[in-house]
């Protein structure tokens, strides 16, 4: 037949996921979570690539059980080959290479970033190109010029921690557990964005640094702690509200002059911290206000999943783009 059935997996951080897409369509997407990283308030990438090897089999079955296909009907199988955990890619890599040689089917990288922006295409509403893609997660945070599903051009990324990691490591110094973006969104809700000022770090041209709002609530809340044990317990939800609200003001300033400077008013959003209720309200209002059309994939398609995977990946066969069966992961890898 002329079908176009792709088995794509993710497997760059701490989700196990594998999904099938037929003639561009997601069929389903598995994700295996891994708990195993609570615990130690990060993930630990040993414990990720064992956890990966013991899943990756269980996702796949699935993937392919709810599709009501069978393996022999396979196009191609595609897989994340960066950037991520090199241990954790290996594990989806070598999985991809090795059914792609039992199968006799052609193997497809995706890099991970694309896919992110690529996961607007799973459903509908569609933006259309160009457009502006701000994808924001714990390892990311980067601002996209997307010209065509294979087109896409870097206009401002952090120059250290992703937006994520400055909740997650904020979280961590108000003794939240990890990840403790989330827990921030849910007391943010009860308290006074504007109680406590933190610093606003603008970088240079559309480039973010999120490594000094962390530095700056460590020695604030040290000092307000001696003199009051109790400071944080009693001010938690003004906290969290203020320390959203200074994260959200720098996501969004980058983003009006990206808007600006490209005359692009097609915005979209990916990535874990796009389900964050705070930047979502401020940037509706913000889209109403300047006559932007913005798009917010469901949130299954924000966090890491491997239907992002298979999206990219279908547009990657329809181009004709394969790879050589002696491709290696990269943990860094450039849109
Ligand atoms: O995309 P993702 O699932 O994984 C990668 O990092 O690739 O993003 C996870 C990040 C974590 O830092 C988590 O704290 C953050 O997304 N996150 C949130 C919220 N939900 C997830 N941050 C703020 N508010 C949320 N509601
Ligand atoms: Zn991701």
């Amino acid at each position: 037949t002329n079908d176009i059935s792709i088995l794509a997996i993710e497997s760059s951080c701490d989700e196990t996921s594998a999904s099938i897409i037929l003639n561009g369509k997601v069929l389903n997407n598995i994700v295996a979570t891994q708990s195993v990283h609570e615990k130690y308030g990060g993930v630990v990438p040993e414990l990720a690539s064992r956890a990966h090897q013991e899943n990756i089999i269980p996702v796949v079955e699935e993937a392919l059980k709810t599709s009501g296909l069978d393996k022999s009907q396979l196009s191609a199988v595609a897989f994340t080959r960066g950037p991520g955990l090199m241990g954790a890619l290996l594990v989806g890599v070598s999985f991809a290479k090795a059914f792609a040689y039992a199968r006799k089917i052609p193997l497809i990288e995706v890099n991970h970033m694309q896919a992110h922006v690529l996961a607007h295409f799973i459903e509908d509403p569609k933006p259309s190109f160009p457009f502006l893609c701000l994808t924001v997660s714990g390892g990311h945070t980067q601002l996209v010029l997307v010209k065509s599903p294979l087109e896409m051009q870097v206009i401002g990324e952090t120059r250290d921690d992703a937006v994520g990691e400055a909740f997650d490591k904020t979280a961590k110094l108000l003794g939240l557990p990890y990840p403790g973006g989330p827990l921030i969104d849910r007391y943010a809700k009860e308290g006074n964005p504007r109680a406590f000022d933190f610093p606003i770090t603008r970088m240079p041209d559309l480039d973010y640094s999120f490594s000094g709002i962390k530095t700056a609530v460590l020695y604030f809340l040290r000092d307000q702690l001696k003199a009051n044990p109790k400071f944080i317990e009693e001010n938690l939800a003004d906290l969290c509200a203020s320390i959203q609200y200074s994260l959200i003001e720098m996501l969004l300033i980058k983003l009006k002059a990206a808007v600006k400077q490209y005359g692009v008013k097609e915005i979209a959003i990916a990535g874990g911290v796009s389900a964050n209720s705070g930047l979502r309200k401020t940037l509706t209002e913000l889209a109403n206000r300047k006559g932007w059309n913005l798009y917010i994939p469901k949130f299954e398609y924000c966090t890491d999943n491997a239907g992002m995977i298979a999206m990219a990946a279908h547009y990657k066969y329809v181009a004709g783009e394969f790879s050589s069966m002696d491709v290696t992961p990269l943990a860094k890898m450039k849109i």
